[in-house]
């Protein structure tokens, strides 16, 4: 039997958001989201060279792209910027929430404002770029969250907050499925093992604890968290929904 072939990339036409897309997980997201053929606008919070460069290659390749600068803590310019790239681009397909932040500190150091911040960022604006995109999703819209492994087991002090905002997701994940399976969006968590980003990079000095505790004793490539997305943005996954996905090399085995 002869192998089809697809004659064009699978989310031609589609249109994605991805938060906090300019450098790590985000940026390996955002291109291959455009390599799959959609359009793509993404956000960042201050890292202007690096996400002007990722939309100059990806436009260098014909694809379309929009970077913003926000910050996702402010709700509201998140639910502007949403509008604004499904008022540029025609509509928004797939909303990939992955900014995120690791504020360390155990109990006697950690400050509320970190708290409120992680809570902001990781978990608020999540709610909020949620709420903003599926006005614009129909039929077949993909809301994906990068979540953690962290949400299943933090084998050390100093990352509760961080744990409790990435354990956050499982719940509102499981919620927004719920509220919007009736529309035939899917909401699903990804959860990443530790992947080689400026957040947690493979020569850092916590690098060979994580590796003991894994089956697999390395990083991931962000490329390898992005494999996972594409997948779950794509219509092969139209019965994925609710569900937290790991992809951690075993770090919650
Ligand atoms: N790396 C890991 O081992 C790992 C493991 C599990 C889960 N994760 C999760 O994966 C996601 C991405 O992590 P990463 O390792 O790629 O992090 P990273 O290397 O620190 O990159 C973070 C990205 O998010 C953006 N960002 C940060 N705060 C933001 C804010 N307030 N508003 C808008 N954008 C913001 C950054 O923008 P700027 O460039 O402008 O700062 C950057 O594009 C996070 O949710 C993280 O918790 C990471």
């Amino acid at each position: 039997m002869a192998i089809s072939k697809t004659a064009s990339p699978v989310l031609t036409g589609k249109v994605a958001f991805v938060t906090g897309g300019s450098r790590g997980i985000g940026a390996a997201i955002v291109r291959r989201l455009a390599e799959d053929g959609a359009a793509v606008a993404f956000s960042y919070a201050s890292s202007s060279a690096p996400a002007d460069e990722l939309a100059r290659s990806i436009e260098a390749e014909g694809g379309r792209t929009l970077a913003l600068k926000i910050d996702s803590a402010d709700a509201a310019a998140l639910t502007a910027g949403i509008d604004e790239a499904a008022r540029k681009l025609g509509r928004i397909d797939v909303l990939v929430n992955n900014a995120g932040v690791f504020l360390p500190g155990t109990l006697e150091d950690f400050s509320l404002e970190d708290f409120d911040r992680t809570l902001d960022i990781n978990v608020r604006a999540v709610f909020v770029a949620a709420k903003a995109a599926a006005r614009h999703m129909g039929e077949g819209g993909r809301i994906i969250n990068i979540g953690s492994t962290n949400a299943e087991r933090m084998p050390w002090p100093g990352g509760s907050a961080y744990a409790m905002s990435k354990s956050a997701l499982k719940g509102l994940v499981q919620g927004l499925a719920r509220d919007l399976g009736p529309r035939g969006i899917t909401v699903n968590n990804v959860q990443p093992g530790p992947v080689n980003t400026d957040m947690n990079p493979v020569d850092g000095p916590n690098a060979a604890a994580m590796h003991g505790l894994m089956a697999l004793a390395r990083h991931a490539r962000p490329e390898e968290i992005a494999g996972m997305v594409a997948y779950l943005a794509s219509p092969e996954a139209a019965f994925v929904t609710g569900a937290g996905l790991n992809i951690d090399g075993g770090f919650a085995a």
